[in-house]
């Protein structure tokens, strides 16, 4: 590939005498009258640029004094060793620039951090703040180390339709799109898909975003995010593809903490600990009794985002882990396709949620692959069978035992960052106020 620009980070004393094309924003520059020192950033760190008098034409210094802060730079020069804090400078020859407005909308140079709405309004400015970069290049990483993990693993990737006739999560927080003259809906998850290519494929995996229309305002549930989506073909039960899941996250935080090393050195914090398998699994029955003794009330019967702030905690001082399953939820709070456990008198499920720092992560399940009993759940549920269509009729064709698991990446990353957040990990988030930018 053609190199376009040398950045920040190939640059070095070493490299004295040297002819490279830098480019970047302007961060800021210091005119001494004769001598103008102008600082740099790109995505990837920063360089000065040196404009002396006598050296640079007298054009291209006048140029170096009318800079902006943020103002695009492109420069072909000449890099020589000098005693600033890069230990080089770069004397530029030519310069190109597309100058900034002012004052700029965010602080992109402080040491203060505009509020989140508003970066989120500038995103590109914001971008030019290297912690805002570090975010994104562990988020690029995670998926990185996700894809990798499955491909190296035998999982097909796939890509299944984002608009349907399918409510797969039931409730009412889909999003109704106009096709043409039909009804259609925006899917929740690629879950009713993934099944069903599991039927050939056997095991699969998607990375897509997904849709719910919900009116909630807390910190990590948001009308769009990106669900990690695998499904695995003639398992034995949970315990199969809890494993998957157990050596996904190993996989995942082993490369971050590997390859981030940089990124968790510009935001100041510890790359995350990897924790060891088997994660530990907690009964949903034992997971409610602990919280009842801790006076933290459910939410009908689902678990809030208090108790698995609580649960994590508990947890993390019990065993020294940040990751957990809790298991065997009640057949009300599950989904029609989420295979019964008949327990102690009780009709549980197959089914699991993935607890990390006191977050729900994850959720799966065994699914039912018997076309009368999936029909009949279905029924169950309150929903009609013929609104499945060819979902339910391709289980009369020889569906194998399955079951996988949907993971929020959005979620995943912004604990894996310990922001509280997830909008800071998201670059243009989508709540119920928010469609722009
Ligand atoms: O628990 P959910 O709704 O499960 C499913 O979608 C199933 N199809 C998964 C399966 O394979 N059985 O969503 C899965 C994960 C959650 O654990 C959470 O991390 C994330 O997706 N998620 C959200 N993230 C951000 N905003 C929202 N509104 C989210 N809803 C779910």
């Amino acid at each position: 590939m053609k190199k376009i620009k040398w950045f920040a980070k190939e640059l070095s004393p070493n490299m004295d005498g040297e002819r490279v094309r830098v480019a970047g924003w302007v961060v800021r520059t210091r005119d001494l009258g004769k001598i103008v020192f102008v600082i740099v950033r790109d995505s990837t760190g920063e360089f000065q640029l040196t404009f002396k008098k006598g050296v640079v034409s007298d054009e291209l210094l006048n140029i170096a004094k009318k800079l902006t802060t943020a103002s695009a730079i492109i420069t072909e020069g000449v890099i020589r060793k000098a005693k600033t804090k890069f230990g080089f400078e770069i004397i530029p020859e030519k310069i190109e620039v597309n100058f900034s407005a002012t004052p700029l909308p965010v602080d992109i140079i402080g040491a203060t951090e505009t509020e989140l709405s508003k970066r989120i309004k500038w995103r590109t400015l914001d971008l030019r703040r290297p912690k805002a970069v570090a975010i994104f290049k562990i988020r690029s990483l995670v998926v990185a180390a996700i894809r990798e993990f499955f491909i190296k693993n035998n999982f097909v990737e796939i890509h299944t339709p984002s608009i349907g006739i399918y409510s797969a999560e039931g409730g009412a927080d889909v999003f109704e799109v106009k096709y043409f003259d039909k009804k259609a809906y925006l899917r929740q998850s690629p879950q009713l898909y993934k099944q069903l290519l599991v039927g050939a494929l056997e095991k699969v995996f998607e990375i897509s975003p997904a849709w719910r229309a919900e009116p909630h305002w807390t910190t990590r549930h948001l009308c769009e995010f990106i669900s990690v989506d695998a499904e695995i073909a003639w398992i034995n039960g949970i315990d199969d593809v809890l494993d998957v899941l157990e050596d996904l996250i190993i996989y995942t935080l082993e490369k971050v903490r590997k390859e981030g090393k940089g990124c968790f050195e510009t935001l100041g914090i510890e790359p995350p600990n990897v924790p060891s398998k088997p994660f530990p699994r907690v009964e949903y029955e034992d997971a409610v009794k602990l919280l009842k003794k801790a006076g933290i009330p459910l939410e009908g019967k689902e678990i809030p985002g208090k108790g698995e702030e609580w649960l994590g905690k508990h947890i993390k001082e019990k065993y020294g882990t940040d990751a957990f399953f809790i298991i065997h939820f009640p057949y009300e709070i599950r989904p029609f396709y989420t295979m019964k456990l008949e327990k102690n008198g009780k009709t549980l499920t197959k089914s699991f949620d993935l607890i990390y720092r006191g977050l729900e992560i994850a959720s799966g399940a065994q699914r039912e692959h018997r076309y009368d009993v999936l029909k009949q759940q279905i029924v169950e549920k309150g929903l009609r069978p013929e609104a499945f269509g060819y979902y339910l009729e391709a289980f009369k064709y020889g569906m194998p035992p399955h079951g996988g698991f949907g993971l929020g990446l959005d979620r995943y990353t912004a604990r894996i960052l310990q922001i509280e957040n997830i909008r800071e990990v998201i670059l243009y988030p989508r709540d119920p106020l928010t469609l722009e930018p």
